[in-house]
């Protein structure tokens, strides 16, 4: 198996590389309005921004800002499939500006903005993060009522476009058993608050080219998405790049991707990212397969019964449904120029040794252990 993964430095208000109907997939997190780190850019996109801000018209300023990303939000309802989902990181902002301490409600707009383009919300994430930040405690301290809440959560949105997808030819549906997770990590991932994921904010390494601070996303959340709303071969979209954790992601995950960042010094920073994706990849899918070893484990020790078993990996899983889950190992990286990279995949890495017999009974159907997967071509 392969894919295919492309860097497009430009602006994402018009995704003019990006087909009609061609993404399965988005995951991305936009600049934040309201968010003083992202002023710039949005004062750069549109200079009456800046204007408004100083003049403290917060709320011309918030819908400015909003509308910016909007161009963006319309071409995503042109490129994805019917069928396709839209996942975005997003927090509400808190800002005092001339004087007064104000909430603007960033997730609320976006979740207006996209159901005016017709794409039907479905039950949101809320990404609970431990924050240390100095603003903790904001307003009158310990005096009522002066004080206000600290902002310790942001949102994944997710929409639909259309019905749900189907999955009708055999090819189709082989490939969505064996693109299925593990019951384990189904019960974590489709809770509605996530607590476990540590909302790095990393500092990038390029010479300071670019801002200081890169607010990427932890590995594990577009990981998460893409192994949740896709399967395997497709077609995942991040519209505002940064630091390329959306498509390192895709690239774990057996999907395709494309990528579109409007700062040029960020394409050093993703191609470096890439480079170390074989050992990042790798990890994850050994964590995966130790994380479900011990689980098994402990089922086994409680003398739960365990019906089912794994036919490429021969361990035992709780349902059906898991039987066919295969994983592919990055093999080979193939860049071509600095914007364009081709992964290879190999099933034959080693996993870990098969778990004891346990009450598990072995599959009927025959392994399918070295039958090669269908070959998906993108670009
Ligand atoms: C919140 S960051 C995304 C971080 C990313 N998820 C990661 O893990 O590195 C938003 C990114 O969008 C980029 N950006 C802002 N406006 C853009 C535009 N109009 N088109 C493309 N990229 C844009 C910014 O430069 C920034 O890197």
């Amino acid at each position: 198996m392969q894919t295919n993964h492309r860097i497009v430095i430009g602006n994402a208000n018009q995704l003019t590389a990006v087909a009609d109907q061609s993404i399965d997939l988005v995951v991305t997190s936009p600049p934040y309005p309201m968010i003083q780190m992202w002023d710039d850019i949005f004062c750069a996109a549109d200079p009456a921004i800046k204007q408004m801000l100083q003049s403290s018209n917060v709320d011309d300023a918030f819908e400015a800002m909003h509308r910016l990303l909007d161009n963006t939000w319309k071409e995503l309802r042109r490129v994805v499939k019917p069928g396709g989902i839209v996942c975005i990181n997003i927090g509400d902002a808190t800002r005092t500006i001339g004087g007064r301490f104000r909430l603007f409600g960033n997730h609320a707009r976006i979740i207006a903005a996209f159901r005016e383009l017709g794409l039907d919300q479905l039950p949101v994430i809320i990404w609970r993060k431990t924050t240390n930040a100095p603003n903790k405690f904001m307003g009158s301290g310990m005096y009522p009522p002066g004080a206000y809440v600290t902002l310790e959560h942001e949102y994944i949105l997710i929409f639909r476009l259309g019905d749900m997808r189907e999955f009708i030819s055999p090819e189709q549906k082989q490939n969505r058993r064996e693109s299925a997770y593990f019951w384990e990590e189904r019960n974590i991932w489709f809770s509605d608050v996530w607590f476990d994921l540590i909302g790095t904010r990393q500092a990038t390494n390029n010479n300071n080219k670019s801002r200081d601070r890169s607010a990427a996303y932890p590995f594990e959340l577009p990981y998460r998405l893409i192994q949740m709303f896709s399967v395997k071969g497709d077609v995942v979209l991040d519209p505002f790049l940064g630091t390329g954790t959306t498509m390192l992601a895709a690239m774990a995950g057996g999907r395709h991707s494309i990528g579109y960042e409007i700062d040029q010094n960020f394409q050093s920073v993703i191609l470096e990212k890439i480079a170390g994706l074989p050992k990042l990849a790798n990890q994850v899918l050994t964590n995966r397969l130790e994380q479900h070893e011990k689980f098994i484990q402990e089922r086994i020790n409680k003398e739960k019964e365990i019906k089912h078993r794994n036919q490429y990996h021969l361990f035992p899983v709780v349902t059906r449904q898991e039987a066919e889950l295969s994983f592919d190992w990055v093999e080979q990286i193939q860049f071509s120029g600095n914007d364009q990279v081709k992964v290879i995949y190999t099933k034959q890495a080693a996993a870990p040794a098969p778990l004891p017999d346990g009450p598990a009974k072995p599959p009927k159907k025959q392994s399918r252990k070295n039958q090669k997967p269908q070959q998906l071509e993108m670009f």
